[in-house]
């Protein structure tokens, strides 16, 4: 990923428009964390937030005008957990993995990470920042994980190889027996990339297996049965994944897709987890209705395709 460094210092991702959605998504979700778990709830639980694909914080978008949007520079992921366990009252860790292959760029990243984070001086005591491939960060991350405590988990890689599925499952597996309440699993926000996968999927046995968790036989069974009733690649590789997330939650995942205006496509579509009640409720009956106007306000045609998927049927109604 390019980076640039702006007058002030600030190191940004340069990012096309469409990364704002991602954001807004992540950011709606934080909001019922701050506003009513932590506000208006009885009970405030701790909240601790372990972002594995952090970069560098702030991300840059030269084009914005092109959209009627006056905001050139914005809060990646990483700022975002920051600042929402900032404003929640019970934060506990924040956990931030930034890494890239280049020993340069990973260490200017994790300098640029440190820097940004200064605008949060409550969190930061409670902030942790490793550089390591996603292989080793997640053993690193668990140790700072009680899984007696909710935790957000947030799951953005470059490509959807960068994010295997054994990865999803540990995360889902850091479970805790909570006396009175059930099981309380961690709860993840993760971003596939859809586009990618579309493009190799029926060539490469080894992404199969390593972003999906599948072995060929099995795959290629699923995905010929989705085709079959008529789905396209991307509804295929999107229903079959959700299925899959499904099994490790009570509830199935809350599904967005992120639309690319100048490439005319969509290029990749985030999954919440989470078998909360309340944040699964909320998130739907709210923060969607609002996620969608506010794309309907900037995002025409993406808001006419998430409004339409309540009304596409087959496999992914059930996964809404
Ligand atoms: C899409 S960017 C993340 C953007 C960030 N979440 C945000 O919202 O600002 C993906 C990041 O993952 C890093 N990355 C690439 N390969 C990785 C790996 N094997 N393990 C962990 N991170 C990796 C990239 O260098 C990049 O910083």
């Amino acid at each position: 990923m390019d980076c640039i460094e702006l007058n002030d210092g600030r190191i940004c991702d340069i990012v096309p428009w469409h990364t704002k959605q991602k954001h807004v998504f992540i950011e709606k979700y934080f909001e019922i964390w701050e506003n009513n778990v932590g506000r208006t709830g009885k009970f405030k639980p701790f909240l601790s937030i372990f972002d594995l694909y952090s970069s560098n914080g702030w991300c840059y978008c030269d084009d914005t005008d092109k959209y009627g949007d006056s905001e050139k520079i914005w809060q990646g992921s990483a700022l975002l957990s920051a600042e929402c366990l900032e404003k929640y009252e019970h934060s506990k860790k924040l956990f931030l993995n930034t890494y890239h292959e280049n020993p340069e760029k990973r260490s200017q990243q994790k300098k640029s990470l440190n820097q940004a984070l200064q605008r949060f001086p409550k969190i930061f005591n409670d902030t942790i920042i490793r550089d390591l491939p996603i292989s080793e960060s997640i053993d690193e991350a668990i140790k700072y994980l009680d899984p007696n405590w909710p935790s957000i988990w947030i799951l953005d890689p470059c490509a959807a190889s960068h994010l295997p599925w054994e990865i999803v499952e540990k995360i889902a597996n850091q479970q805790a027996i909570i006396p009175n309440f059930g099981i309380r699993k961690p709860e993840m926000i993760i971003n596939l990339m859809t586009s990618g996968l579309q493009r190799n999927v029926d060539r490469s046995e080894k992404m199969v297996k390593t972003a999906l968790g599948f072995n060929k036989d099995e795959w290629e069974e699923k995905f010929d049965q989705k085709l079959d009733v008529g789905l396209n690649y991307r509804e295929a590789i999107i229903d079959i994944y959700g299925e899959k997330l499904k099994t490790l939650y009570d509830r199935p995942p809350i599904i967005t897709e992120v639309y690319d205006t100048t490439q005319k496509a969509i290029v990749y579509c985030l999954f919440l987890c989470t078998d909360s009640k309340a944040g699964h409720y909320m998130f739907k009956v709210n923060k969607l209705q609002e996620f969608k106007n506010w794309v309907m306000y900037e995002w025409g045609n993406t808001a006419d395709m998430i409004a339409k998927r309540k009304s596409l049927g087959l496999g992914q109604k059930t996964l809404f």
